[in-house]
Protein backbone atom coordinates (compact mmCIF):
# COMPACT_ATOMS: atom_id res chain seq x y z
CA UNK A 1 0.00 0.00 0.00
CA UNK A 2 1.05 3.85 -0.68
CA UNK A 3 -0.30 4.54 2.61
CA UNK A 4 -0.45 3.87 6.15
CA UNK A 5 -4.02 5.38 7.17
CA UNK A 6 -4.75 3.14 9.65
CA UNK A 7 -4.04 -0.62 11.53
CA UNK A 8 -7.14 -1.79 10.14
CA UNK A 9 -6.39 -2.46 6.44
CA UNK A 10 -3.07 -3.82 7.17
CA UNK A 11 -2.13 -7.53 7.56
CA UNK A 12 -0.08 -9.29 10.70
CA UNK A 13 2.40 -9.45 8.10
CA UNK A 14 2.53 -5.84 7.07
CA UNK A 15 3.20 -5.54 10.97
CA UNK A 16 5.76 -7.53 11.60
CA UNK A 17 7.79 -6.90 8.19
CA UNK A 18 7.32 -2.82 10.33
CA UNK A 19 8.92 -4.41 13.64
CA UNK A 20 11.96 -6.19 11.47
CA UNK A 21 12.72 -3.23 9.73
CA UNK A 22 12.29 -0.75 13.06
CA UNK A 23 14.56 -3.33 15.11
CA UNK A 24 17.08 -2.76 12.42
CA UNK A 25 17.07 1.04 12.59
CA UNK A 26 16.61 0.70 16.62
CA UNK A 27 20.28 -0.64 16.38
CA UNK A 28 21.39 2.43 13.82
CA UNK A 29 19.76 4.49 16.73
CA UNK A 30 22.01 3.15 19.57
CA UNK A 31 25.10 3.96 17.37
CA UNK A 32 27.03 7.03 17.83
CA UNK A 33 26.13 8.01 14.33
CA UNK A 34 22.63 7.94 14.21
CA UNK A 35 22.18 9.38 10.66
CA UNK A 36 21.78 6.77 7.08
CA UNK A 37 21.36 8.32 3.70
CA UNK A 38 17.90 5.93 2.92
CA UNK A 39 15.51 9.02 2.30
CA UNK A 40 18.15 11.49 0.96
CA UNK A 41 15.82 12.53 -1.94
CA UNK A 42 12.62 12.40 -0.03
CA UNK A 43 10.91 15.40 1.11
CA UNK A 44 8.50 15.21 3.81
CA UNK A 45 5.85 17.38 5.11
CA UNK A 46 4.61 17.25 8.82
CA UNK A 47 1.24 18.67 8.10
CA UNK A 48 -0.14 19.01 12.02
CA UNK A 49 -3.72 20.85 12.33
CA UNK A 50 -4.15 19.32 15.98
CA UNK A 51 -1.87 19.80 18.72
CA UNK A 52 1.11 17.15 19.71
CA UNK A 53 4.94 16.78 21.25
CA UNK A 54 5.89 12.94 20.78
CA UNK A 55 3.74 12.34 17.49
CA UNK A 56 5.42 15.71 15.90
CA UNK A 57 8.74 15.49 17.03
CA UNK A 58 9.51 11.63 16.92
CA UNK A 59 8.01 11.98 12.85
CA UNK A 60 10.59 15.22 12.35
CA UNK A 61 13.54 12.64 14.33
CA UNK A 62 12.58 9.44 12.18
CA UNK A 63 13.14 12.07 8.82
CA UNK A 64 16.12 13.63 9.74
CA UNK A 65 17.97 10.53 11.00
CA UNK A 66 16.69 9.11 7.60
CA UNK A 67 18.37 12.27 5.68
CA UNK A 68 14.77 13.38 4.07
CA UNK A 69 14.49 17.07 3.85
CA UNK A 70 11.66 18.04 6.44
CA UNK A 71 8.96 20.86 6.83
CA UNK A 72 6.89 21.43 9.20
CA UNK A 73 2.73 22.97 9.28
CA UNK A 74 1.01 24.08 11.66
CA UNK A 75 -2.68 24.91 11.27
CA UNK A 76 -2.43 27.13 14.20
CA UNK A 77 -0.30 29.54 12.23
CA UNK A 78 -0.82 28.98 8.95
CA UNK A 79 -3.69 30.26 6.09
CA UNK A 80 -6.39 27.58 7.32
CA UNK A 81 -6.67 30.80 9.51
CA UNK A 82 -7.37 32.55 7.22
CA UNK A 83 -10.56 30.13 5.91
CA UNK A 84 -8.07 28.21 3.25
CA UNK A 85 -9.43 24.16 2.52
CA UNK A 86 -8.09 21.25 3.78
CA UNK A 87 -7.70 19.86 0.21
CA UNK A 88 -6.07 23.52 -1.24
CA UNK A 89 -3.70 23.49 1.54
CA UNK A 90 -2.25 19.98 0.78
CA UNK A 91 -2.10 21.05 -2.65
CA UNK A 92 -0.01 24.15 -2.15
CA UNK A 93 2.42 22.12 -0.07
CA UNK A 94 2.79 19.00 -2.74
CA UNK A 95 3.48 21.96 -5.60
CA UNK A 96 6.46 22.56 -3.42
CA UNK A 97 7.28 19.10 -4.62
CA UNK A 98 6.74 17.07 -1.28
CA UNK A 99 6.90 13.63 -1.86
CA UNK A 100 4.69 12.29 1.70
CA UNK A 101 2.89 14.10 3.83
CA UNK A 102 2.36 13.03 7.37
CA UNK A 103 -1.03 14.29 8.93
CA UNK A 104 -2.77 14.70 12.08
CA UNK A 105 -6.59 16.16 12.27
CA UNK A 106 -8.94 16.47 13.98
CA UNK A 107 -11.70 15.24 11.50
CA UNK A 108 -11.83 11.10 11.81
CA UNK A 109 -11.34 10.28 8.10
CA UNK A 110 -9.56 13.20 6.88
CA UNK A 111 -6.17 11.58 5.88
CA UNK A 112 -8.10 8.42 3.71
CA UNK A 113 -10.49 11.63 2.33
CA UNK A 114 -6.58 13.52 1.28
CA UNK A 115 -5.19 10.06 0.06
CA UNK A 116 -7.95 9.92 -2.80
CA UNK A 117 -7.39 13.07 -3.53
CA UNK A 118 -3.91 14.05 -3.74
CA UNK A 119 -0.80 12.03 -5.30
CA UNK A 120 1.80 11.76 -2.25
CA UNK A 121 1.65 9.30 0.09
CA UNK A 122 0.14 9.68 3.25
CA UNK A 123 0.25 8.46 6.81
CA UNK A 124 -1.97 9.17 9.49
CA UNK A 125 -0.79 10.85 12.83
CA UNK A 126 -3.87 11.10 14.45
CA UNK A 127 -7.60 11.27 12.97
CA UNK A 128 -9.93 12.07 15.68
CA UNK A 129 -11.18 9.34 17.91
CA UNK A 130 -11.03 7.19 14.43
CA UNK A 131 -7.02 5.84 14.25
CA UNK A 132 -3.76 6.84 15.19
CA UNK A 133 -1.65 3.77 13.42
CA UNK A 134 1.88 4.51 14.35
CA UNK A 135 0.91 4.82 18.33
CA UNK A 136 -0.28 0.77 18.13
CA UNK A 137 2.85 0.14 16.40
CA UNK A 138 5.24 1.62 18.62
CA UNK A 139 2.89 -0.14 21.74
CA UNK A 140 3.18 -3.12 20.29
CA UNK A 141 6.65 -3.70 19.21
CA UNK A 142 7.62 -1.81 22.92
CA UNK A 143 5.54 -5.08 24.23
CA UNK A 144 7.31 -7.35 21.92
CA UNK A 145 10.66 -6.30 23.31
CA UNK A 146 9.71 -6.19 27.17
CA UNK A 147 7.99 -9.63 26.98
CA UNK A 148 9.72 -11.45 24.18
CA UNK A 149 6.42 -11.59 22.04
CA UNK A 150 2.76 -10.00 21.75
CA UNK A 151 1.05 -13.69 20.58
CA UNK A 152 -0.93 -15.09 24.07
CA UNK A 153 -0.38 -11.89 26.15
CA UNK A 154 -3.33 -10.12 28.09
CA UNK A 155 -3.80 -6.92 27.58
CA UNK A 156 -5.92 -4.31 28.86
CA UNK A 157 -6.88 -0.94 27.45
CA UNK A 158 -8.12 1.11 30.84
CA UNK A 159 -9.73 4.62 30.34
CA UNK A 160 -11.44 6.84 27.98
CA UNK A 161 -11.97 4.28 25.27
CA UNK A 162 -15.27 6.13 23.94
CA UNK A 163 -12.91 9.37 22.76
CA UNK A 164 -9.43 7.39 21.76
CA UNK A 165 -7.94 6.93 18.52
CA UNK A 166 -4.89 4.86 20.51
CA UNK A 167 -7.28 2.43 21.64
CA UNK A 168 -9.34 1.30 18.15
CA UNK A 169 -5.90 1.35 16.95
CA UNK A 170 -4.48 -0.73 19.60
CA UNK A 171 -7.48 -3.37 19.43
CA UNK A 172 -6.81 -4.09 15.80
CA UNK A 173 -3.03 -4.16 16.17
CA UNK A 174 -2.88 -5.80 19.22
CA UNK A 175 -5.30 -8.77 17.94
CA UNK A 176 -3.95 -9.14 14.48
CA UNK A 177 -0.62 -10.32 16.32
CA UNK A 178 -2.50 -12.62 18.61
CA UNK A 179 -3.05 -10.85 22.13
CA UNK A 180 -6.17 -10.70 24.16
CA UNK A 181 -7.82 -7.57 24.61
CA UNK A 182 -9.99 -5.95 27.44
CA UNK A 183 -11.04 -2.79 27.80
CA UNK A 184 -11.93 -1.15 31.18
CA UNK A 185 -13.68 1.91 32.45
CA UNK A 186 -16.57 3.85 33.22
CA UNK A 187 -19.51 2.26 31.02
CA UNK A 188 -20.09 6.35 29.93
CA UNK A 189 -16.66 5.99 28.16
CA UNK A 190 -16.77 2.76 26.31
CA UNK A 191 -18.39 2.96 22.79
CA UNK A 192 -21.58 0.72 22.49
CA UNK A 193 -19.85 -1.14 19.40
CA UNK A 194 -16.92 -2.08 21.46
CA UNK A 195 -18.07 -5.45 22.06
CA UNK A 196 -18.45 -6.12 18.11
CA UNK A 197 -14.85 -5.77 17.38
CA UNK A 198 -14.08 -8.92 19.71
CA UNK A 199 -13.04 -7.52 22.97
CA UNK A 200 -13.96 -7.70 26.86
CA UNK A 201 -15.27 -5.44 28.58
CA UNK A 202 -14.19 -4.93 32.21
CA UNK A 203 -15.76 -2.21 34.35
CA UNK A 204 -13.96 -3.11 37.43
CA UNK A 205 -10.04 -1.88 37.16
CA UNK A 206 -8.22 -4.20 39.98
CA UNK A 207 -10.27 -7.01 38.05
CA UNK A 208 -8.58 -5.98 35.26
CA UNK A 209 -5.32 -5.17 36.50
CA UNK A 210 -5.68 -9.04 38.03
CA UNK A 211 -6.24 -10.41 34.76
CA UNK A 212 -3.53 -8.26 32.57
CA UNK A 213 -0.02 -9.07 31.85
CA UNK A 214 0.01 -5.22 30.28
CA UNK A 215 -2.12 -2.28 31.36
CA UNK A 216 -2.18 0.54 28.53
CA UNK A 217 -3.74 3.34 30.41
CA UNK A 218 -5.80 6.01 28.60
CA UNK A 219 -5.76 9.95 29.13
CA UNK A 220 -9.82 11.33 29.93
CA UNK A 221 -9.49 13.83 26.60
CA UNK A 222 -11.75 16.79 28.07
CA UNK A 223 -11.08 18.52 24.81
CA UNK A 224 -13.17 15.60 22.75
CA UNK A 225 -16.12 15.54 24.93
CA UNK A 226 -19.46 17.86 23.99
CA UNK A 227 -21.50 16.88 27.01
CA UNK A 228 -20.43 17.48 30.92
CA UNK A 229 -18.46 15.48 31.60
CA UNK A 230 -19.31 12.16 33.76
CA UNK A 231 -17.83 11.12 36.29
CA UNK A 232 -16.06 14.02 37.27
CA UNK A 233 -12.18 13.65 37.25
CA UNK A 234 -12.03 13.29 41.05
CA UNK A 235 -14.70 10.43 40.72
CA UNK A 236 -12.69 8.96 37.62
CA UNK A 237 -9.47 9.16 39.80
CA UNK A 238 -10.99 7.74 42.71
CA UNK A 239 -12.40 4.83 41.07
CA UNK A 240 -10.46 4.16 38.25
CA UNK A 241 -6.57 6.09 38.85
CA UNK A 242 -3.76 3.36 39.12
CA UNK A 243 -1.59 3.93 42.11
CA UNK A 244 0.93 2.04 43.67
CA UNK A 245 -1.54 0.92 46.36
CA UNK A 246 -3.60 -0.39 44.24
CA UNK A 247 -1.08 -2.28 42.45
CA UNK A 248 0.66 -3.41 45.87
CA UNK A 249 -2.94 -5.69 46.16
CA UNK A 250 -2.22 -7.26 42.75
CA UNK A 251 -0.45 -10.57 42.70
CA UNK A 252 2.14 -10.21 39.79
CA UNK A 253 4.12 -8.14 37.63
CA UNK A 254 2.05 -5.87 35.11
CA UNK A 255 3.89 -3.34 32.29
CA UNK A 256 2.68 -0.10 32.94
CA UNK A 257 2.07 1.69 29.14
CA UNK A 258 0.42 4.97 28.51
CA UNK A 259 0.64 6.72 25.24
CA UNK A 260 0.66 10.31 26.84
CA UNK A 261 0.39 13.09 27.52
CA UNK A 262 -0.28 11.49 31.40
CA UNK A 263 -3.01 13.69 33.60
CA UNK A 264 -0.23 12.88 36.50
CA UNK A 265 -3.14 11.76 39.26
CA UNK A 266 -6.12 10.94 37.33
CA UNK A 267 -5.74 8.08 35.50
CA UNK A 268 -2.15 7.40 36.88
CA UNK A 269 -0.38 8.43 39.63
CA UNK A 270 4.13 9.68 39.62
CA UNK A 271 4.36 6.63 42.08
CA UNK A 272 3.14 4.02 38.88
CA UNK A 273 4.12 6.18 36.18
CA UNK A 274 7.22 6.48 37.01
CA UNK A 275 7.92 3.18 38.89
CA UNK A 276 9.50 0.05 37.16
CA UNK A 277 6.96 -0.88 36.10
CA UNK A 278 6.70 1.55 33.77
CA UNK A 279 7.99 1.46 29.64
CA UNK A 280 6.44 4.84 29.36
CA UNK A 281 9.67 6.15 28.25
CA UNK A 282 10.41 3.05 25.74
CA UNK A 283 7.37 3.57 24.08
CA UNK A 284 8.60 7.40 23.23
CA UNK A 285 12.11 5.97 22.09
CA UNK A 286 10.54 3.36 20.07
CA UNK A 287 8.41 5.74 18.52
CA UNK A 288 11.33 7.02 16.51
CA UNK A 289 12.45 3.71 14.86
CA UNK A 290 8.91 2.74 14.22
CA UNK A 291 8.37 5.74 12.40
CA UNK A 292 11.64 5.39 10.67
CA UNK A 293 10.64 1.75 9.49
CA UNK A 294 7.31 2.93 8.22
CA UNK A 295 9.00 5.89 6.68
CA UNK A 296 11.47 3.93 4.50
CA UNK A 297 9.33 1.12 3.78
CA UNK A 298 6.64 3.62 2.02
CA UNK A 299 8.91 5.52 0.43
CA UNK A 300 10.00 3.08 -1.97
CA UNK A 301 5.77 2.67 -2.91
CA UNK A 302 4.92 5.24 -5.82
N1 LIG B 1 0.89 9.84 22.06
C1 LIG B 1 0.69 10.96 21.34
O1 LIG B 1 0.10 10.95 20.26
O2 LIG B 1 1.18 12.11 21.92
P1 LIG B 1 1.15 13.55 21.23
O3 LIG B 1 -0.30 13.98 21.16
O4 LIG B 1 1.96 14.45 22.12
O5 LIG B 1 1.72 13.42 19.86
Amino acid sequence: TKHLLGIKNITESDIQLIFETADNFKDVLNRPIKKVPSLRDITIANVFFENSTRTKLSFELAEKRLSADVVNFASSSSSVKKGETLIDTVNNILAMKVDMVVMRHSSPGAPHFLSRNIKANIINAGDGTHEHPTQALLDAFSIREKLGDVAGKKVAIIGDILHSRVALSNIFCLQKLGAEVKVCGPITLLPKYIESLGVQVELDVKKALEWCDVANVLRIQLERQQIKYFPSLREYSLYYGINKKLLSQIDKEIVIMHPGPINRGVELNSDVADSEHSIILQQVENGVAIRMAVLYLLAGVK
